[in-house]
């Protein structure tokens, strides 16, 4: 079957595979012309299918509405389809109304600009380190020397994950997260998940007595209407903030870096200070689209670009297309480091709106910075790996040649 002759039922989204398969961005284009507000059906699963949502205008309106559309159903596909999420009312992202509006205030003392400022200095430090070592080095493999080593540790500085435990803590995270990568069983990287809960546990014993103002001892130590939180949301959050900040920061690093090979032009503006990192940084994440989609469950029936979504059924928002539409972004297949206006969606919208976004930004700030300051030129060495999944977007291995600036 040729591209021209695909029908949009020929897309199953719900398997990992066809992110592999296609070429995407004629895909969500023949999305966006053909159907914006799509039924996609789904056999086996609690729910008959979901509505994918693929144009900017769209995909907003669903994240801003979170009276008619809920999170607490889950917020992904793997959980929207099998019918909820078990951390529904206790981790933010999947949680709404009050409950998540005063979670949310709560946290966001700990991810104040004053707060993050000693985590964001680490953050320059470290990337700066790994790219001078990588160049020293000459040939690396850039997602995994690199930039896999900067989100973690950045993490466990939020967290204030005592310097001693963070070996054990990345250990646990990988097995929890990356069964898939890894290699191991479901029943392994349960065990990892349960490990994890349980050492955020015992970190907030010790911060409710020695608090300072990293997120753990937030956590450990507010109250809502009097009340302290319960172990369960405590424990939650923590590893909300590695599930949230890990994976999507990294693969923009690395997604960055492969753009920039394949757009030698736009590293000779970046490189030369053509073009502000600040700008570079926007369009790597609009290029890039690392969370590709987002969801929800409707409350009610709502009507979106003449189709009616009925009560309970499953939304999907399609980041990586909405990033990508030619209503909303001027030559939206150019990637252009100083595009100016850039309005992508990547780090959601509304009152879910990414609540790492300063720090995801300073992330891929300060490797590019690094990047421009150490590195004159990037030479692929080797094919870039992609992952498999049909949330996250891009690549756990990227071999490449560092050469030094002169
Ligand atoms: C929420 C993307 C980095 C923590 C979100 C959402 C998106 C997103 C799209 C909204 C989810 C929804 O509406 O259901 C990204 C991207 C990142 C990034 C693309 C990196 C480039 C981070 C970092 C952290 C983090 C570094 C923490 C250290 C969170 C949390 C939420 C969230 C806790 C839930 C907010 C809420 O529900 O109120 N992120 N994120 N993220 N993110 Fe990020």
């Amino acid at each position: 079957m040729t591209a021209a002759t695909r029908t949009l039922g020929d897309f199953d989204l719900s398997d990992p595979q066809t992110f592999l398969d296609h070429e995407l961005p004629q895909m969500w284009r023949q999305f966006r012309q053909e159907s914006p507000v799509h039924w996609h059906a789904v056999e086996g699963r609690q729910v008959p299918g979901f509505w994918v949502l693929s144009r900017y205008d769209d995909v907003m309106s669903v994240y801003r509405d979170n009276k008619r559309f809920t999170s607490e159903r889950g917020n992904v596909l793997a959980t929207l389809l099998e019918g909820g999420d078990s951390a529904a009312g206790k981790m933010l992202a999947v949680t709404d109304g009050r409950r998540h509006r005063d979670l949310r205030n709560l946290l966001l003392k700990a991810f104040a600009p004053r707060v993050l400022e000693p985590v964001v200095d680490g953050v320059r430090r470290r990337a700066d380190r790994l790219v001078r070592e990588g160049v020293e080095r000459g040939d690396c493999d850039f997602a995994q020397d690199i930039a896999e080593h900067v989100p973690m540790a950045t993490i466990a500085d939020l967290l204030g994950v005592p310097a001693s435990d963070r070996d054990y803590l990345l250990s646990l995270t990988k097995q929890a997260l990356s069964a898939e990568e890894a290699g191991q069983s479901a029943g392994e990287a349960l065990v990892a998940r349960q490990e994890l809960l349980l050492y955020f546990a015992d970190l907030a014993e010790d911060r409710r007595e020695h608090p300072t103002d990293d997120v753990v001892s937030v956590l450990a130590t507010s109250t809502v209407d009097g009340e302290p939180l319960t172990e369960e949301e405590i424990v939650f959050n923590c590893y909300s903030v590695i599930i949230g900040g890990d994976e999507t920061s990294r693969l923009s690093m690395i997604g960055g870096m492969r753009a920039l090979i394949e757009h030698p032009e736009q590293w000779q503006r970046l490189s030369a200070g053509d073009v502000s990192v600040d700008t570079a940084v926007e369009e790597v994440l609009r290029w890039v689209s690392p969370a590709m989609h987002f969801g929800r469950r409707a409350l009610q029936d709502v009507e979106i670009g003449g189709r009616t979504i009925r009560a309970g059924e499953v939304v999907t928002l399609w980041t990586t297309s909405a990033n990508y539409d030619e209503e909303v972004f001027d030559d939206p297949g150019t990637f252009d480091l100083g595009r100016t206006p850039n309005k992508h969606v990547s780090f959601g919208y509304g009152p879910h709106f990414c609540l790492g976004a300063y720090l995801g930004r300073a992330e891929i700030h300060a490797m590019l910075t690094a990047l421009r300051t150490h590195v004159s030129e990037v030479v692929p060495t080797g094919p870039a790996k992609p992952i498999h999944s049909n949330f996250l977007h891009g690549y756990s291995s990227l071999p490449v040649s560092l050469r030094p600036s002169r």
